[in-house]
């Protein structure tokens, strides 16, 4: 396994240790947290019993597929835990999130859980956020409204695409706007600004919600928690 894999799967497996009985489990999305998806299945089948919330189809299917039992907001509003990975982690356990489309569903799992643990490898912890580009999910009707936000704001805003040409959709329909910022020198700010922009459905930058920050570096795994 490259190393980087080897990382993401280290620090999936501290998380998932974190997992106690009963639990009712948030389920991230990407490639880190589909170690932790699976590795939680492979307990399941040990027999730990849990419930989860799948942050996007794509990790409904694999949580499916490895026998966690699933649940949904209707039934239970607040979780114990969510695990999820991050595109970039400051040491403030600031994140940009939605690399891989799922960021509105990950804040709104991520936001009922008593703890939020992140996952990532190595490359993920940066001194400055805004390197990756700042995801943030629109309503179709407003993108050209929220482009001209971004470029106030210092960025340069693309519309993401699928490998055909044609927009990303996300799982709610709408469409996604990558950020290029560089860096975001107050990310607060940006947020604030974004939270509330009309047509901004919601962003990737993740303030104050991730708990613990479990990074993999080589053969160590180091557990940070928010001060
Ligand atoms: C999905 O929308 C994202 O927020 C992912 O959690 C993030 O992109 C990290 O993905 P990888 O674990 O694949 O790097």
């Amino acid at each position: 396994m490259p190393d980087l894999e080897r990382e993401k799967a280290a620090a999936a497996a501290r998380a998932v240790a974190m997992v106690t009985d009963g639990m009712r489990v948030g389920l991230g999305t990407g490639s880190t947290a589909a170690y932790a998806v699976k590795a939680l299945g492979e307990r399941v089948r040990q027999g730990l019993r849990i419930v989860g919330i799948p942050t996007s189809e794509r990790t409904r299917l694999l949580a499916q597929e490895v026998g966690i039992a699933l649940t949904d907001f209707a039934h239970t509003q607040e979780l114990d835990i969510a695990i999820d990975g991050t595109d970039e982690a400051d040491f403030q356990l600031r994140l940009i999130k939605g690399g891989g489309g799922a960021l509105l569903r990950e804040k709104i799992v991520a936001s009922t859980a008593k703890r939020f643990v992140v996952i990532a490898d190595s490359q993920k912890l940066v001194a400055r956020l805004g390197k990756f580009p700042l995801p943030v999910e629109v309503v179709k009707f407003a993108a050209p409204l929220v482009e001209r936000v971004l470029r106030e704001l210092g960025s340069t805003p693309k519309l993401r695409v699928g490998a055909d040409g044609s927009p990303f959709v996300t799982d709610e329909g709408n469409h996604i706007l990558d950020a290029h910022f560089g860096v975001i020198a107050d990310p607060e700010h940006v947020a604030r600004v974004l939270t509330d922009a009309p047509g901004v459905v919601d962003h990737g930058l993740f303030l104050g919600m991730a708990t613990t920050l479990v990074i993999a570096r080589g053969d160590g795994v180091e557990v940070i928690e928010r001060s």
